[in-house]
């Protein structure tokens, strides 16, 4: 079997009893072959999990859909998936269609492990960029921005901001502004 990294920033599609389709980023464990999800209480992903057994993993390099989901911009268009219920994102560069097969509680942030039923590739990678990571790794620090100091945040921040600069094609400047605008709203201006 071909060995995969730990964890994949993904972005998860879930669908709630009454169809909406929920997109949030989560970082997929890969275990043997298998994904975990853990979605933190309280998520809509996490409702949607117990609600329905069924998710589908989005890769994608539009990494605007990670710093979207985090700034209030949550509207991506998807399509049915192939074969489980639920919703596959419009642009994935591939995508993979889950079952869960056992769900593993938490107080903090219970654990699905899940079976891939389907999987589908729709374009070719096209390489690393900077950016894009730059962007994925600012995502996470506006997720935290209650947990974490704004010196740290600050100097993080610096630090990314080069590889953007360098780097960064319209998508990851877009997706770069939505971020910072995010930070400073949360400071108050
Ligand atoms: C790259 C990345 C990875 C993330 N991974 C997770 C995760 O594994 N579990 C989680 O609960 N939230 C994760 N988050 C934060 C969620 O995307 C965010 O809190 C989201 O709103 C989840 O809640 P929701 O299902 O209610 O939308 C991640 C965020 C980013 C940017």
């Amino acid at each position: 079997m071909t060995p995969t990294p730990a964890i994949i920033e993904s972005i998860i599609t879930t669908e709630a009893p009454d169809g909406t389709v929920h997109i949030a980023p989560m970082g997929v464990i890969w275990r043997e072959g298998h994904p975990v999800l853990a979605p933190f209480r309280p998520s809509t992903t996490l409702d949607n999990l117990t609600a329905q057994p069924f998710a589908v993993i989005n890769h994608t390099d539009d990494v605007r859909v990670f710093a979207g989901c985090l700034t209030g911009r949550r509207d991506w268009p998807t399509r049915p998936a192939d074969i489980v219920k639920g919703h596959v994102l419009a642009d994935a560069l591939s995508h993979q269609e889950l079952e869960v097969e056992q769900r593993e509680d938490d107080a903090l942030r219970p654990r699905f492990h899940c079976r891939v039923v389907h999987e589908a590739t729709h374009a070719p990678f096209r390489g690393f960029n900077r950016a894009q990571a730059a962007v994925i790794e600012a995502a996470i620090l506006v997720s935290r921005l209650d947990m974490l100091e704004a010196a740290k945040i600050d100097r993080e921040m610096t630090y990314l901001a080069i590889a953007v600069g360098k780097t960064a094609g319209p998508r990851e400047q877009e997706a770069w502004e939505w971020l910072t605008a995010r930070i400073k709203e949360h400071r108050g201006g």
